[in-house]
């Protein structure tokens, strides 16, 4: 008895210092046999590392291959992977990297197969990976759904886009299809329900999933999405001249041309980590537009290979009929945490620019230049751009890139389907509101793009110590998000929540405020609303380039 008392006292010490991972029940998938570990803190099952399709330099620039299968057992418990990225230590990741991380709860309260969450990282489609680091699964898992969190290829990897059959485009975004298929195809082995799965992102993984509701490619592969803080339909998430890109990238290595084979040539040939290594910048223009380079394309339809857009966004979202419902947000001071990116040169120089993006279109450069007026004055009123306006520059790109382009695909949504949409602005600041930590601009009220993020997850990065105020928000953040991913409401009769989340009507648009104590209101910029839609409705170009 007592032999076998004190081998337990020490398996179960060994345990805690966790020198011996605990077992997960293992799982069948066609694949082959998966075994996984019991989390640290003994609250769910997680299967690490799950190959979900194939990309090696065959398949660079393209959809993934079929994932891998194998005998025996595979051990799920593999450390870090992430897809070639720059990182703070320099170049990492390997092109064999479209792994997945499935986190399943012990315990669940419902006996029925449980809600599915997919998460999408953001990061400027540059760099993410699925990791802990970041990604901690506890807070969500808690509440009783599965979370799964994969990677996807990033930078000129996941988005060299030729149009032509050996780089068609989007191979980023095809990793997150095949990813999803696999979901469906495999959640149901794990506990989870294939017909219930809602998937979220931030950012990058926002304007991925707008995408995605967009695409004919993802037909039945969700039923729910939640998209914080991007839209496909902000001009900064199409790459509009991608061969005029992708040349600008080999112009930096040497080479000079704008033919599409020729440019296949070159990278096709490169090391990933060369191709990564390669820096290039636009060259400013007249337009309000981002340094942003790697971003999704509108593809072109090619025999045998299956796009996942061939028109813009928007004028998919004109008339698509996905049903699913949706909520869509953003951070109250979004335009902030790119702040310090501006400096006094770049800012004032934008007094001689349009103050808005190159979506637009117009009949004579006089009507350009009488609209560019209308919205200085709308930012800055009399005064002249410069760096004690950075405030009023952060409220252009919150309202240009992210609230106005978010209402707008509320608005399609709402006019052509059957779609329930949920609108909310995040304004909580808290200890967590990392991005706003770091902006420099700590004090400015609400929170910015970001920071929610981390009241959704326990990242191995940050604070150990969690104030009371912060518990609250995680709280309730993740009752939101879950109840939304199990019941299609937020706020169901059943939640302890002491509001009800409404959601939005046709003419009548109704915002969460995400705070300490939320409420609903109405439209934060309604002013800001009417300028953008005035501008849009009339100048908006709707060709592709
Ligand atoms: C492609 O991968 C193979 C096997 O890993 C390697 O030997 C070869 O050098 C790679 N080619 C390029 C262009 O990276
Ligand atoms: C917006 O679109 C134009 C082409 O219409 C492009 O030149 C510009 O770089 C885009 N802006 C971004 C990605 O911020
Ligand atoms: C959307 O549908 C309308 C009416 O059916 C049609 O006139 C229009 O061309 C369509 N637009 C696109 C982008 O397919
Ligand atoms: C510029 O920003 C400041 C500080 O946020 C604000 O008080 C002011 O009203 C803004 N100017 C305009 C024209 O909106
Ligand atoms: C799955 O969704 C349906 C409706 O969309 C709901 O009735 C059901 O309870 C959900 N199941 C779970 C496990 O959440």
């Amino acid at each position: 008895m007592m032999m076998k008392y004190g081998k337990r006292l020490v398996l179960f010490s060994l345990f805690v210092m966790n020198l011996v991972d605990e077992p997960a029940p293992e799982v069948a998938i066609e694949q082959g046999i998966l075994s996984g570990i019991i989390s640290r803190c003994g609250t769910y099952f997680e299967y690490i590392g799950i190959p979900y399709a194939k990309s090696d330099n065959n398949t660079r620039f393209q959809a993934p291959g079929p994932p891998p299968s194998w005998k025996g057992v595979y051990k799920a418990v593999e450390g870090y992977h992430m897809c070639p990225q720059e990182t703070l230590f320099g170049i990492m990741g390997s092109e064999d990297c479209l792994k997945l991380n499935v986190y399943v709860p012990v315990n669940p309260k419902s006996k029925k197969p449980l809600a599915v969450m997919v998460y999408i990282y953001g990061g400027a489609f540059v760099f993410g990976s699925a990791g802990k680091t970041i990604y901690g699964p506890r807070f969500l898992v808690k509440k009783d759904v599965i979370l799964v969190i994969f990677n996807y290829r990033v930078a000129l990897l996941g988005f060299l886009c030729l149009r032509t059959k050996e780089a068609p485009g989007n191979a980023g975004i095809k990793d997150q299809i095949a990813a999803l298929r696999w979901v469906k195809k495999n959640i149901a082995a794990f506990g989870g329900d294939p017909d219930n799965v809602t998937v979220f992102g931030s950012s990058a993984g926002a304007v991925s999933i707008s995408i995605l509701i967009a695409s004919e490619a993802t037909n039945g592969l969700f039923n729910r999405a939640i998209v914080q803080s991007g839209s496909s339909i902000s001009n900064w998430s199409i790459n509009r001249k991608p061969i005029w890109i992708a040349s600008l990238l080999a112009q930096t290595i040497g080479y000079d041309t704008e033919d599409p084979k020729k440019l296949y040539d070159i990278f096709s040939k490169m090391d990933y980590k060369d191709i990564i290594a390669i820096k290039a910048k636009k060259p400013m223009d007249i337009f309000y537009d981002t340094g942003l380079i790697h971003l999704p394309c509108v593809e072109k339809y090619i025999p045998g290979i299956e796009p996942v857009i061939t028109d813009l966004p928007y004028k998919i979202f004109e008339n698509n009929t996905k049903d699913i419902d949706v909520i869509y947000g953003t951070a109250s001071n979004e335009g902030i945490f790119l702040a310090p990116t501006e400096t006094e040169e770049m800012l004032e120089s934008r007094n001689e620019r349009y103050l808005f993006a190159s979506d637009l279109h117009f009949s004579s450069e006089k009507e350009a230049m009488m609209i560019a007026k209308k919205v200085q004055k709308f930012y800055f009123g009399d005064d002249e751009i410069s760096i004690t306006k950075v405030l009023n520059v952060s409220k252009l790109y919150s309202q240009l890139y992210f609230e106005i382009p978010a209402i707008f695909e509320t608005e399609y949504l709402l006019s052509r389907r059957k779609s329930k949409v949920y609108n909310y602005i995040f304004n909580y600041h808290g200890w967590r509101n990392i991005l706003k930590m770091t902006s420099g601009f700590w004090y400015e009220d609400g929170a910015t793009h970001g920071d929610d993020i981390f009241y959704l997850f326990n990242g191995d990065l940050f604070p150990v110590v969690i104030s009371i105020d912060d518990w609250k928000m995680i709280d309730q953040i993740t009752s939101l998000w879950t109840n939304f991913a199990k019941y299609g409401n937020p706020t169901p009769e059943s939640t302890d929540l002491p509001f009800r989340w409404k959601p939005s009507a046709k003419d009548n648009l109704q915002f969460l405020y995400i705070d300490r104590e939320s409420k609903m209101g109405p439209m934060p910029c309604p002013e800001g609303y009417r300028l953008w839609k005035d501008i849009y409705s009339k100048y908006r170009k709707t060709d592709i380039t």
